[in-house]
């Protein structure tokens, strides 16, 4: 990204169609966090990431101040930098997550991050410093924005003390709370820096305690609040490099933030597309319905080796109380599925794969399932070293899209020549559980690696396709 002659491009394009602004910027994996080094530890802290997330997208509690769902930040997520301030202050990273819609960074020289990786002092956080910005404004309580944040209406006090002094009152803090953690702060208003584009009076949260959550979020979610609201990005689109390459510095795919308000409805080439489901935006209190930010698609049907997985309809398209559906989430890494749905998948793959010998012991250790011993085989039609026969696992999506994914996306290598199937349930039937609450599939970033995935905001709808990243 950035050669010359791509700028170069763009300027001639946003001379001949003045509407049309495109900006790319890169994407990383985020390594800030070190996984485990042995692979079944890793997988398994891979699994319990994807299914704290899950447990904390489909139960948002309400708080008193606010909540917005979880990043489990930590491996397993893609990182974005921006630049706030004036003068613009250095880049900060940020875990780009499409299941939330808000933006926070750490800030001030105080901010104090409790259970974060770096060293107890959080000396290596990078912080925005208010202090030295011009632009740095708080949010007043009854700023329209100040309920963006917390996704109802707040309710200000008026200023008891009448003293000639002008009396304000601040947007309450907000506390966010994640599923392995937590960030509060305040809302303020700030310059945002991306490339050549300078954003006014952009809503982000100052945040000054965390726990477990090292760097700041940018929330491409649906909310008013998220980057591609405040930005009236018509689309935004991605292109998830391997997680094979999470330990590689420096290497980066991109993400295009577009705008073009021409009114077009044009398909990029390519890219097959299914509509975004909406739910609804209030729930009965007439308060933000959590489940409004998140991106629904409708998922006909999953297919495992050409056979149907028979999954009852209510987990495949969301009710309007956003209950059941799919959705699809940067910020998870293995895709989730409702019990029931899991156990049609599994049970799918265990009956199909006739090659190989299950590996329980593994199964135990990393908590995924099924995996098998795929070094045992003696009869891999695939034949040749490395070339795994895996039943087919095809999405169906209502408008005829369709994807077969590759297979390095839905089944992952243990070192000693085990491969388990990398989508996670809830625990065993039990204590937790509870209606179907939330969404009933959650597509991780695994299983999008190597896609190029388009979220056409204008039109309401995905588009994808296959591309090395
Ligand atoms: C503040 O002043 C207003 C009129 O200016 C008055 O009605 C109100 O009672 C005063 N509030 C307090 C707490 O003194
Ligand atoms: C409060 O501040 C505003 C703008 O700064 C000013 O117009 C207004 O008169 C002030 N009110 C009082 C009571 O001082
Ligand atoms: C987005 O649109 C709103 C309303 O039209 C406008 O107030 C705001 O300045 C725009 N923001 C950007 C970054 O263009
Ligand atoms: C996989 O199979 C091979 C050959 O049968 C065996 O040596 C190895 O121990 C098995 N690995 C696991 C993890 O079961």
């Amino acid at each position: 990204m950035g050669s010359v002659p791509s700028l170069l491009l763009y300027f001639f394009l946003s001379l001949l169609f003045p509407f049309t602004t495109s900006i790319t910027i890169p994407l990383r994996p985020t390594n800030q966090n070190p996984p485990p080094q042995d692979p079944y530890q890793r997988l398994n802290h891979l699994v319990s990431t994807s299914l704290t997330r899950a447990h904390h997208l489909r139960n948002p509690r309400p708080t008193t101040t606010t909540t917005t769902p979880l990043f489990s930040r930590s491996y397993g997520g893609y990182s974005i930098s921006l630049s706030f301030g004036t003068p613009p202050q250095s880049h900060l990273s940020f875990v780009m997550d499409t299941g939330s819609d808000f933006v926070w960074f750490p800030c001030t020289n105080h901010y104090l991050c409790k259970s974060c990786p770096f060293s107890p002092t959080s000396s290596k956080i990078q912080s925005f410093l208010p202090k030295l910005s011009s632009s740095s404004k708080i949010i007043g309580c009854k700023n329209p924005k100040c309920s963006w944040v917390h996704h109802e209406q707040v309710n200000c006090q008026e200023c008891n003390n009448n003293a000639s002094k002008n009396c304000t009152q601040i947007c309450p803090p907000y506390l966010i709370l994640y599923g392995s953690g937590t960030t509060g702060g305040i809302a303020i208003s700030e310059t945002l820096h991306l490339h050549d584009l300078t954003v006014q009076n952009f809503l982000a949260g100052c945040s000054v305690v965390s726990s477990h959550q090292p760097s700041g979020i940018a929330g491409f979610g649906r909310g008013p609040a998220s980057l591609p609201s405040q930005l009236n990005l018509t689309k935004f689109s991605y292109c998830l490099i391997s997680h094979k390459f999470d330990d590689v510095a420096g290497k980066s795919s991109s993400m295009i933030l577009h705008s073009d308000h021409s009114g077009s409805d044009k398909k990029t080439a390519g890219l097959q597309y299914t509509p975004f489901v909406n739910v609804k935006p209030e729930d009965d209190d007439g308060d933000n319905h959590p489940f409004s930010v998140y991106y629904y698609l409708s998922l006909r049907r999953i297919s495992v080796g050409g056979n149907r997985v028979k999954i009852p309809y209510k987990y495949l398209s969301p009710g309007s109380d956003g209950n059941g559906g799919t959705i699809i989430d940067s910020g998870t890494t293995f895709t989730f599925m409702a019990r029931e749905v899991f156990e049609a998948l599994s049970n799918e793959f265990i009956a199909q794969v006739k090659g190989y010998k299950r590996a329980v012991q593994v199964e135990a250790l990393t908590g995924l399932r099924p995996c098998f011993n795929v070094s045992s085989s003696t009869s891999s039609p695939g034949g040749g070293d490395g070339a795994l026969s895996f039943p087919e696992l095809r999405l169906h999506f209502k408008g005829g899209a369709e994807v077969a994914l590759p297979v390095e996306n839905y089944f992952a290598f243990v070192d000693d020549g085990v491969a388990c199937l990398t989508v996670v349930t809830d625990g065993p039937a039990g204590p937790e559980r509870e209606a179907a609450s939330g969404p009933g599939i959650i597509l991780g970033n695994f299983q999008m690696q190597n896609f190029y995935v388009e979220y056409d905001l204008r039109n309401e709808r995905l588009g994808f396709k296959k591309q090395k990243c």
